[in-house]
């Protein structure tokens, strides 16, 4: 039997990532976290394009989007994002990146330049894609589709821990903020922005933990 597309979309430390993950593994499927490919292009901004005062060039990051080379190699089962041969992954969860993120998501030009590999990996189907508009735009017809949510006080907790888990210093407060502050401009922008695909089964956590949320999902995702 062919090997299902799923897509998991929600509110920034709802879990996506990390429960994809486990789904990923429970059905031999690969799993794509799409959100690092917009930090991808962050850590390039903010590395190549920022102005002098010390802000990100969205002209001059646009015209290096040819310099920008980013792949997904297959490493011990899991896909390692790459960008220009480095794997970034350790290097994206900074508070900077988080804090410039959603600018640069919001641009259509740089939604456009990141849409295509994530659909060119999905044809080949098994595929669990966690993101924002997995289910309305990159896969609108994937075989299933989630969208989660929890507490903003919920999921502050869960994001300064893995913060902290990371070594990173922060404190809960800011950590609210960003995570607020994000989810507004990554709903409220004209391209392609968070939504639940009016097909997609809604997973509110606040009160489930990771392997509650995982069951609850499985329950769903029967033909396999
Ligand atoms: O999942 P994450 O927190 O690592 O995602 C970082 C940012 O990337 C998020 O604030 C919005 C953006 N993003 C997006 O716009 N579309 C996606 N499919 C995935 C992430």
């Amino acid at each position: 039997m062919k090997k299902p597309v799923i897509a998991v979309d929600g509110y920034s430390s709802t879990g996506k990532s990390s429960i994809s993950k486990l789904i990923a593994k429970e059905l031999g499927l690969i799993h794509m976290d799409t959100g690092a490919l917009y930090r991808a292009v962050t850590f390039y901004a903010i590395q190549n394009c920022l102005n002098d005062r010390n802000e990100i060039d969205l002209a001059k990051l646009l015209k290096n989007l040819d310099q920008i080379h980013l792949d997904f190699r297959s490493e011990n089962g899991e896909l390692v994002l790459y960008l220009n041969n480095e794997n970034i992954t350790d290097k994206i969860r900074t508070s900077d990146i988080s804090e410039n993120v959603s600018f640069v998501a919001k641009q259509p030009e740089i939604r456009d330049f990141l849409l295509h590999i994530q659909r060119s990996r999905a044809q080949q189907g098994g595929i669990i894609m966690d993101g924002r508009d997995i289910g309305t735009v990159v896969l609108p017809d994937a075989d299933y589709k989630f969208f989660l949510t929890a507490s903003a006080d919920e999921r502050t907790k869960r994001r300064f821990l893995e913060m902290q888990s990371l070594g990173l210093t922060t404190d809960e407060k800011s950590v609210k903020e960003n995570l607020i502050k994000r989810d507004k401009i990554d709903s409220e922008r004209t391209v392609a922005p968070l939504k639940k695909a009016d097909d997609a089964i809604l997973i509110d956590n606040t009160n489930l933990n990771k392997n509650e949320t995982l069951a609850l999902i499985l329950s769903y995702i029967t033909n396999i």
